[in-house]
């Protein structure tokens, strides 16, 4: 059985697509691609089929991380589904938990985040600081991987 991760945000151009991809190349780095399935999506629809932000796409080149998704919008099947619902802020998980019940976890990326002293991913579509979301989004990831890897054993 695989353990389905996604990351949700506002419009999934920005934070959750980096996210995704800063993710999946951890979870490939440490052979464990066959394990996992690493999604993201949006809780807005504005973006919808859209690539990622040019910021995005710039930081995870720099970082040798191709990304091809394209923008979705969160659906019944994420909440259903996905063992982790992992929120860039306190905004999205609320939107989240609007939504409905969900099968899985639901928490923030900034929680697994060690010495990072923020709880929200701030919008870099508004700050326009691709470089510090970057790092932040690198420290949750790491923590993130770690606990799942504890929690099952991987
Ligand atoms: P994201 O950033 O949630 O990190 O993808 C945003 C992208 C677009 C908008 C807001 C945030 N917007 O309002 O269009």
């Amino acid at each position: 059985m695989t353990i389905k991760v996604t990351f949700v945000c506002l419009g999934n151009i920005c934070r959750s697509p980096m996210a995704e991809g800063v993710f999946k190349d951890k979870v490939e780095k440490a052979g464990l691609s066959a394990q996992f399935e690493i999604d993201s999506c949006g809780t807005g629809r504005w973006h919808i089929g859209e690539s990622a932000h040019p910021g995005t796409q710039k930081i995870l080149k720099q970082h040798d991380i191709d990304y091809r998704g394209a923008a979705r919008q969160i659906n019944e099947n994420d909440l259903a589904e996905a063992d982790y619902l992992i929120a860039m802020s306190q905004t999205n998980e609320q939107a989240i938990q609007r939504l409905g019940s969900v099968q899985g976890e639901v928490s923030l990326l900034l929680d697994y985040a060690r010495g990072v002293d923020e709880t929200d991913v701030p919008d870099p579509y508004y700050t326009g600081n691709f470089e510090y979301v970057y790092d932040l989004v690198e420290a949750g990831t790491e923590g993130l991987l770690m606990e799942i890897r504890a929690k099952h054993g991987l």
